[in-house]
């Protein structure tokens, strides 16, 4: 019967379930869907990292960085796609991987899914709480500061974390407790506030561009990559590149891996694919649009960022309104701002929508308690415990945790699920050939290999504290496969069920 952990879900069984009871409701049409993705992806990342970015790793060639970044996320999103197409239920790449790798990886990229969505949420929730106390403070309003930030933080110079004087952030708290409430409502409403969001950032990305180009002097693109075109490390190794006196890997590479957090999300829209009118063509649509849109804005976006201020003089927090008070255009700040916080509340929306669709997926196949969150509102029709156990889960490691940390372990995390889904892509054309493929991503095997390589290549341009913090993590995920997952997996009952049929019918 093979070893249980490495049990695959059948393809045929998946597309069977699809069409069972207690489905969501199916509503989401292409254009939905995309602004779900763009929703998803343009959020903290542009408004916040290319500070750092630019700043501390990249300088000018930031640009650069967000091509590397958004070419590894296009051999992922090919990836992604044709998978969608294949499987269009909600899992997403933990279905794909059960359908391919077996249960016990399955579990892994689930558990992993988790930083992604639900840790990648309360950095996305700190962000949110920053741009909100920069926007209120421009008319003189200032919170306590015991209510400002985490109580601690993380100072990479010292290797400590050290208290902050704050007791924990309430703004990011009340975000969270906004945003729950809204999903537990039910998706429609949910896609209606998500395109207003959408729509404003999108007006003022433009805005940034349109405008930034007017003031774009070229010296400051001189010199283009004052760290070098490295950023290489193998945990804390610099392999190649240069290298800061705290000890961090420096370079464009090292720039990508940083703002690589600004692409994550247009992967979520195959998180959707059950409420997809049409999945097989519409989730595809979806995932490849949003992520080309987005790769474009950025690219625009980092190059005029750059060429208004010089690299050393962008600022960390507030990067892009604040190149805009620099060169004289201090109103645009508050324009800036009031997009940023409409950006980075669709962002927290659609990560958030995502977390409860994967753990709905993990409890059908009774890896996570079924009666919790596979629990469908009566009339709402969302999976309504497990949104708000997220929305508790979020608010909790927001208001409490540094964002630094947050911010890294959804990069490693999310990696990690890019490589698998590359790497099922490949298995599955093998194990698979004859499935129906509605998109089928190009060159295969070249796209996945350099999705996997790529992803790889990002992941050891990280600090290597991320790495230890994403194999504490899996431990962990582990500890509960093992102690709850592997004796409650419906596949490992139905496999045992039919041995056992089939020794009764042996024996008969
Ligand atoms: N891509 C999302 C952001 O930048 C996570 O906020």
């Amino acid at each position: 019967m093979g070893n249980p952990l490495f049990a695959k879900k059948p393809l045929s069984l998946l597309l069977e379930e699809m069409k069972g009871e207690n489905r969501l409701r199916r509503i989401l049409g292409p254009v939905t869907l995309s602004s779900l993705g763009v929703g998803a992806i343009i959020g903290t990342g542009i408004f916040v990292l290319t500070g750092v970015g630019a700043h501390d790793k990249a300088g000018p060639a930031l640009t650069l960085s967000f091509m590397v970044a958004g070419l590894a996320c296009v051999f992922a999103a090919l990836c992604y796609a044709e998978f969608a197409s294949m499987v269009p239920v909600a899992g997403s790449a933990y279905t794909y991987a059960y359908a391919t790798l077996g249960e016990l990886f399955a579990w892994i990229i689930g558990w992993d899914l988790i930083l992604e969505y639900a840790v990648g949420s309360a950095t996305v929730a700190h962000g949110w709480s920053h741009y909100f106390q920069d926007f209120i403070g421009i008319f003189g309003i200032h919170l306590p500061p015991a209510l400002t930030i985490a109580p601690f933080d993380y100072d990479p110079k010292l290797g400590y974390f050290a208290a902050t004087g704050s007791y924990f952030d309430l703004p990011a708290i009340v975000i969270t407790a906004i945003i729950t409430f809204i999903l537990v409502r039910g998706i429609k409403e949910s896609a209606t506030f998500n395109a207003t969001m959408v729509g404003i950032k999108l007006v003022i990305v433009f805005f940034v561009i349109g405008v930034g180009v007017f003031y774009i002097n070229p010296d400051n693109w001189r010199p283009f990559a004052p760290f070098g075109y490295g950023g290489i490390s193998f945990f804390g190794t610099t392999l190649f590149g240069m290298r800061s006196p705290d000890g961090t890997t420096l370079g464009m590479l090292a720039g990508a891996a940083t703002i690589f957090f600004a692409y994550i999300g247009f992967d979520s829209v195959s998180t959707h694919a059950e409420e997809a009118r049409n999945p097989r063509r519409d989730v595809p649509i979806g995932i490849l649009s949003s992520l080309v849109i987005c790769t474009v804005l950025y690219i625009a976006v980092s190059a005029v960022l750059t060429g208004m201020v010089p690299y050393d003089k962008i600022d960390i927090n507030a990067p892009v309104s604040n190149a805009f008070a620099q060169v004289g255009l201090p109103w645009a700040q508050f324009l800036i701002s009031l997009g940023a916080i409409a950006g980075i509340t669709s962002v927290l929306l659609v990560m958030m929508l995502s977390q409860p669709r994967v753990l709905l997926a993990m409890a059908r196949d009774g890896l996570v308690p079924q009666s919790f969150f596979g629990a469908i509102h009566e009339r709402f029709r969302t999976p309504w415990k497990s949104t708000m156990l997220t929305g508790l889960f979020v608010a909790f490691m927001a208001a409490l945790l540094p964002l630094r940390v947050l911010a890294e372990l959804v990069n490693i995390g999310t990696l990690l699920a890019f490589v698998i889904v590359c790497a099922a892509v490949l298995i599955m054309r093998y194990l698979h050939p004859e499935a129906e493929r509605p998109f089928r991503a190009p060159f295969v095997p070249l796209v996945p290999i350099l999705g996997i390589l790529s992803c790889l290549l990002l992941m050891f341009s990280l600090p290597w504290e991320n790495w230890t913090r994403l194999f504490v993590w899996l431990a962990l995920g582990f500890i509960i496969y093992f102690a709850y997952g592997r004796y409650h997996s419906v596949l490992a009952r139905q496999r045992t069920e039919a041995a056992s049929t089939g020794t009764t019918e042996k024996g008969a």
